[in-house]
C-alpha cells in the first residue's frame, strides 16, 4: 500500500486545515440527505462510509491531538469528542451490517445523523475556532497535508482513475477502512515510525 500518493482531488486551495474540515462537514450532511432520498442509496452510503472514516479518522490522527495541547481544558473537550467518534463508529458498523434494504436501516441512521451532526456542531463550537487562533500557521499547514492525503482516499463522487488507486483502501466494513486510513494518514505524517 506503499504506492498511495496524494492525487489532484487534494490540490484544492484550502491551506487552513479549519476550512478545509468545515467543508467535510458540509460533504457530511449533504451525503447524508443523499443517503435518504438519493436514487442509489447503497452507493451514497458507500461513499458516506468512506468520508466519515477519513474524516474522523484524520481527526483523531491529526487534529485532536493539537487540540488536546492547546486548548484550555483540551484533555476534557477532546475525551467527550473521541467518545461522540467511538459510538458513531460502532453505529455505522451497525447499519452497514444491516444494509440499506433492511426495514431498521431508516430509523437507524436517522440516529447516527443526528448523532454526527451534533458531534460536528460540538467540533465547530469548542475545537475548530480555537485551535485557528491557537496555533501557528506552520503548525495549521502540517495539519492540513495530513487531512488533504487522507481526504485523496475518499472520493465522494465515482471518478474513474482515482477509485480503482483506492480500491483496496475502501473496501469491507467500516472499522477495516478506519484502520487502512490510519496507516496511510500514519505515513503521510511520518509517524508511522
Ligand atoms: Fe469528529
Ligand atoms: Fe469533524
Amino acid at each position: 500500500m506503499s504506492d498511495h500518493r496524494p492525487t489532484t482531488e487534494t490540490t484544492t486551495d484550502e491551506a487552513d486545515v479549519v476550512d478545509l474540515l468545515l467543508r467535510q462537514h458540509a460533504l457530511i450532511r449533504d451525503l447524508f440527505d443523499e443517503v435518504e432520498t438519493g436514487g442509489d442509496r447503497a452507493g451514497a452510503f458507500r461513499r458516506l462510509v468512506r468520508m466519515l472514516a477519513v474524516h474522523e479518522t484524520a481527526e483523531e490522527e491529526i487534529v485532536h491531538p493539537v487540540a488536546r495541547r492547546v486548548l484550555d481544558g483540551g484533555e476534557d473537550v477532546i475525551d467527550e469528542r473521541l467518545a461522540e467518534e467511538h459510538e458513531a463508529k460502532e453505529m455505522l458498523d451497525r447499519l452497514d451490517q444491516l444494509g440499506p434494504d433492511d426495514p431498521e436501516f431508516d430509523k437507524n441512521l436517522q440516529v447516527l445523523r443526528a448523532a454526527v451532526l451534533a458531534h460536528a456542531r460540538s467540533e465547530e463550537r469548542y475545537e475548530f475556532t480555537l485551535l485557528r487562533a491557537l496555533t501557528n500557521e506552520a503548525e495549521r499547514r502540517s495539519m492540513t497535508l495530513g487531512v488533504k492525503a487522507a481526504e485523496a482516499m475518499a472520493p465522494t463522487r465515482p471518478h474513474p482513475g482515482v477509485e480503482s488507486a483506492t480500491a483496496n483502501v475502501l473496501l469491507g466494513p467500516p472499522v477495516a477502512i478506519m484502520d487502512r486510513t490510519r496507516d496511510l494518514i500514519r505515513k503521510a505524517m511520518g509517524t508511522d515510525g
